[in-house]
């Protein structure tokens, strides 16, 4: 999505435009296609159901940052909802490395890996009648977070659509279905803000539609209890990298009152890494200073370059 011009909103996924887009060549089962011809089926679950789940990745230096946490998620998802992958993380790089090659691309790549239980026979619900096997499509573009963000920060507003229990849609499930995301983000547009802010059903706050939110209290850093929000990976990276280096970080309960009064807040998330929040309902978040996030933004980069180092180690195999 691009910025608009008439309203100036941005959102987390804001990336600069990038021409060699409209000729990328996307992964569909097994074929590599010009994103013209890339087509699935209107009986797919996917269409019809939001029946399948989908993972962000981001290619630094030809490799996959993060990819076995990805992968950890992506297949436990499919586990937890019988979606049957049809091939291992070993056949999924492949399928990534492909479309990669087959785009020429290296680096400053974000993809969307998608896999839905297939094409049904009948335009009805039950998974029975997908009998397809699943529909694989990856998606990958040429993407730089703009720099807008960086400089401006994202606006959030408190929305009225909460994060659900896990005994109704389990916020963990990465699913092709984000309704209830797309509904927040709704709220928060008409409400004149980038993105929205959600709470858990007992009102405390959680996590925004597209990313998870932390702030800044006293040198400390908070986010949610966990309990209702994606288990991002990078979520996951930040509150390590502050444990590893001595940032007081707790996954704790917290209300608008703590958010609203925080030194700093940010986003994390696969996309952006982190994105500074500037404010809230029309509350400026802290004096705009921000040099938490600062130092975990540096760590951050720096855990990339390891895992990068490391995974281009193990592709080279033993010297
Ligand atoms: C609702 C939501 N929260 C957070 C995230 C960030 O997760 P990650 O850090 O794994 O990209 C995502 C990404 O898909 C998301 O959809």
């Amino acid at each position: 999505m691009t910025t608009d011009p008439e309203t100036g909103s941005l959102t987390t996924h804001d990336a600069e435009d990038d021409a060699r887009n409209r000729d990328i060549r996307i992964y569909v089962n097994g074929e590599i296609v010009h994103r013209d011809d890339a087509k699935v089926s209107v009986y797919d679950s996917g269409f019809m159901l939001g029946d399948g789940m989908w993972e962000g990745l981001r290619l630094y230096d030809g490799h996959w940052a993060f990819f076995d946490d990805h992968m950890d998620r992506f297949f436990n998802s499919c586990k937890a909802v019988s979606l049957d992958v049809g091939m291992d993380r070993a056949g999924i790089l492949d399928a990534l490395t492909r479309t990669a090659a087959a785009n020429g691309m290296t680096t400053d790549v974000h993809c969307r890996l998608m896999l839905t239980r297939g094409v049904k026979v009948k335009p009805f619900q039950h998974p029975s009648l997908s009998r397809s096997g699943p529909t694989l499509v990856i998606i990958m573009e040429h993407s730089k977070p703009a720099d807008g963000l960086a400089a401006r920060g994202i606006r959030l507003a408190t929305v009225p659509q909460v994060r659900g229990l896990p005994n109704s849609q389990d916020a963990k499930f990465n699913s092709h279905s984000k309704l209830n995301c797309v509904i927040a983000c709704l709220q928060a547009e008409q409400a004149g803000a980038d993105e929205g802010l959600m709470l858990d059903p007992h009102g405390f706050v959680n996590t925004t539609n597209a990313c998870n939110f932390f702030i800044v209290r006293r040198g400390e850093v908070w986010t949610s209890s966990g309990d209702y929000c994606m288990n991002g990976v990078t979520r996951a990276k930040v509150i390590d990298l502050c444990r590893d280096n001595g940032i007081p970080v707790f996954e704790k309960n917290y209300s608008l009152y703590e958010a609203y009064g925080a030194d700093e807040a940010f986003l994390t998330g696969t996309f952006g890494a982190q994105t500074p929040v500037a404010e809230i309902d029309g509350k400026p978040i802290g004096s705009g200073d921000r040099p938490v996030m600062a130092r975990i933004r540096d760590l951050y980069k720096d855990l990339i370059r390891q895992d990068i180092a490391a995974q281009a180690v193990r592709a080279a195999g033993p010297a």
